[in-house]
């Protein structure tokens, strides 16, 4: 089966039930500060799952691209990814356990489908606990589906609870099919700690809010939100040991080996610890040759992550998303450096990813140039500061007879020189090295995730509550710079986050401050106007007649939502938006700039 494959079928089965596909929202949320990057397919579902209509209908499946970074320690295992696909049907207080449960299963196990063996399928359950009762209705669907009682797990929360994506939001008790992929029979009792049990898909049950207070409010509307990872799935279904044998990553495997030199290695851990040709030699030479391999995985899984990113038009920096984009980058040139690979090489492996996928995400191929240009420009600036900090340890070798874990670790973090790159090019180290630098970066990171709970507490705390505000505001802004400057405005990008909106827009010069002055007093007129937000359903062509304005326009098929702010402004746009513009409050730009040829960007607050 090829992933397209895949993709169709899923697809194919979901809408033989009667959902409606739509397309992969962008991996950078369009109004979400809550989260850097799209997680998962519910994240662009919030406001639907909360209750509002979706143009599109109850029943949805997608094919989202998602960015994960909690788990990038374990990122070059068989299965965990930093980008993945997650395949996705959801329920808008339509289906709900039974349909999910029995549609998933089918969807798993019959030959017209996925055609997977029942004798290796396992599921969990939520167990109970304060918040929520135990899940008896999944338990007893499962009851009836699987072999025995023996493969239904019961686990609490950390396990079978999903969601809010952010602090607050949608979530609910879930179910987890797990399927078995060791080389033995599958265990009659499911073990939810061996790992040769693959999670392959999440059934979320989605009854519940989770308020600012902590507290779980019943929903009106019991959704189902589903997740199921592409490429564990496809290398399952094609009897591959790990997802880097799977045609999603083998070009790209292939392409770090040629540039390393290493040729001859597998990318299978499996097949290299049972190779026969390995066995008889040395251990060590073995575990070089794991590690080689654990880097070849890195490698390909970060740089595909960082092209995926990097086609949505983000740079690498060192704030927020920028500063993610470019932790990825570097430590895939850091993998490539263990790996003897010592000029420029991560615009070459984008090129099989983009080729890999360019079908399916067709902004890849438009943005080639972007992201091999960023990814060259990101390598050298990483370079440089590589070759600083190598100087900077001759120094202080000039000075001392060996290096310490503490000045290791200063040289880490000052110009990301790694523990084992340290190692390697000081002359001589202490001899508690490796202790000390390791203390030293676990205080610091005690000390930095400190200081991030701190900020999201307090920077987010009403989050939505001013993303919604700085929304309403960014289409007052729109049109008011139609105004002033012309028609020739149109919107290039929008961010927001809880201090501040950022608009990107065509024109070709820099704005005068009388420019600056009248677009801020058309926006602060319209607020004191008082003006209603007012929601309208229609089709596509109706709301381009109507003189809506609006990028999305591809988004939800044929029917579309257009939020009018009194009759000032009209503009095909998923929401949510504030009742009336008298909550906005002041409006004030704080900078205007170029972001390139003829895009300007704005920055403005609400005080
Ligand atoms: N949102 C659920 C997950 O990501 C389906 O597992």
């Amino acid at each position: 089966m090829t992933a397209q494959e895949l993709r169709k079928k899923y697809f194919d089965f979901f809408t033989a039930k009667g959902h409606k596909i739509i397309p992969s929202a962008p991996l950078i949320p369009e109004n979400d500060p809550t989260v850097l990057f799209t997680t998962a397919g519910m994240h662009p579902l919030i406001p639907f799952l909360l209750g509002e209509r979706h143009p599109a209908g109850k029943k949805l499946v997608s094919v989202q691209k998602c960015i994960r970074t909690a788990d990038i320690e374990e990122v070059g295992d068989d299965t965990h990814l930093t980008f993945f696909e997650m395949l996705g049907n959801w329920s808008l207080g339509d289906y709900f356990k039974k349909e999910a449960i029995e549609w998933s299963f089918e969807f798993l196990t019959s030959k017209k489908w996925l055609g997977l063996e029942k004798e290796k399928l396992a599921v969990s359950v939520f167990a109970g606990d304060k918040d929520a009762p135990f899940d008896e209705e999944a338990y007893g669907l499962w009851k009836n589906l699987v072999i025995s009682e023996k493969r239904i797990a019961k686990l609490p929360k950390k396990n079978n609870w999903w969601g809010p994506a952010g602090e607050t939001g949608p979530c609910g008790p879930d179910s987890e099919m797990f399927y078995w992929i060791g080389q033995t029979e599958a265990p009659e009792i499911f073990d939810p700690e061996d790992s040769q049990w693959v999670e392959i898909w999440n059934d979320v049950f989605m009854q519940y809010n989770k308020t600012k207070e902590g507290k779980y409010e019943v929903l009106k509307q019991q959704n189902v939100d589903t997740g199921m990872g592409l490429e564990r799935t496809f290398a399952i279904l094609n009897n591959e040991p790990s997802v880097y044998e799977t045609e999603l990553f083998k070009g790209i495997v292939l392409v770090i080996r040629k540039l390393a030199s290493l040729e001859d290695y597998e990318s299978s851990f499996d097949r290299l610890y049972n190779a026969g040709s390995i066995v008889n030699q040395e251990v060590d030479n073995l575990k070089e040759r794991a590690e080689k391999m654990l880097s070849i995985r890195i490698i390909a899984d970060h740089i595909k992550a960082a092209v995926f990113i990097l086609a949505e038009g983000l740079e690498p920096s060192n704030t927020e998303r920028g500063y993610v984009l470019r932790r990825l980058i570097r430590r895939a040139v850091r993998y490539g450096k263990f790996l003897g690979i010592n000029r420029s090489f991560t615009f070459q492996v984008a090129q099989p990813i983009i080729g890999i996928y360019q079908d399916v995400y067709p902004e890849l191929l438009k943005n080639k140039d972007f992201i091999e240009e960023q990814l060259i420009r990101e390598e050298e600036k990483f370079s440089k500061t590589l070759e600083q900090g190598l100087k900077e340890l001759r120094v202080l070798e000039n000075q001392l007879a060996s290096i310490t874990g503490r000045q290791g670790f200063d040289l880490y973090q000052s110009y990301g020189f790694p523990k084992e790159m340290i190692r390697e090019e000081a002359r001589k180290v202490s001899e508690n090295f490796d202790q000390e630098f390791d203390e030293a970066l676990k205080k610091h990171q005690e000390l930095s995730r400190t200081a991030s709970a701190g900020m999201f507490k307090a920077g987010l705390a009403d989050h939505s509550e001013i993303a919604i505000k700085y929304h309403t505001a960014t289409h007052l802004l729109q049109q008011a710079l139609r105004d002033v400057l012309g028609r020739e405005v149109g919107q290039k990008g929008s961010n927001i986050n809880a201090e501040r909106l950022r608009f990107d827009f065509s024109y070709g010069q820099k704005m005068t401050a009388e420019q600056i002055k009248k677009v801020e007093d058309i926006v602060n007129e319209k607020i004191n106007e008082a003006l209603p937000a007012m929601l309208k359903e229609m089709s596509l062509a109706e709301a381009k007649a109507s003189g809506a304005i609006g990028l999305f326009a591809e988004k939800y098929g044929d029917r579309v939502k257009v939020y009018s702010i009194g009759d000032y402004s009209k503009e095909i746009c998923g929401g949510p938006h504030v009742q009336n513009t008298k909550e906005l409050g002041h409006f004030k730009i704080i900078k205007e700039e170029a972001v390139s040829q003829g895009v300007r960007r704005i920055k403005a607050v609400l005080e």
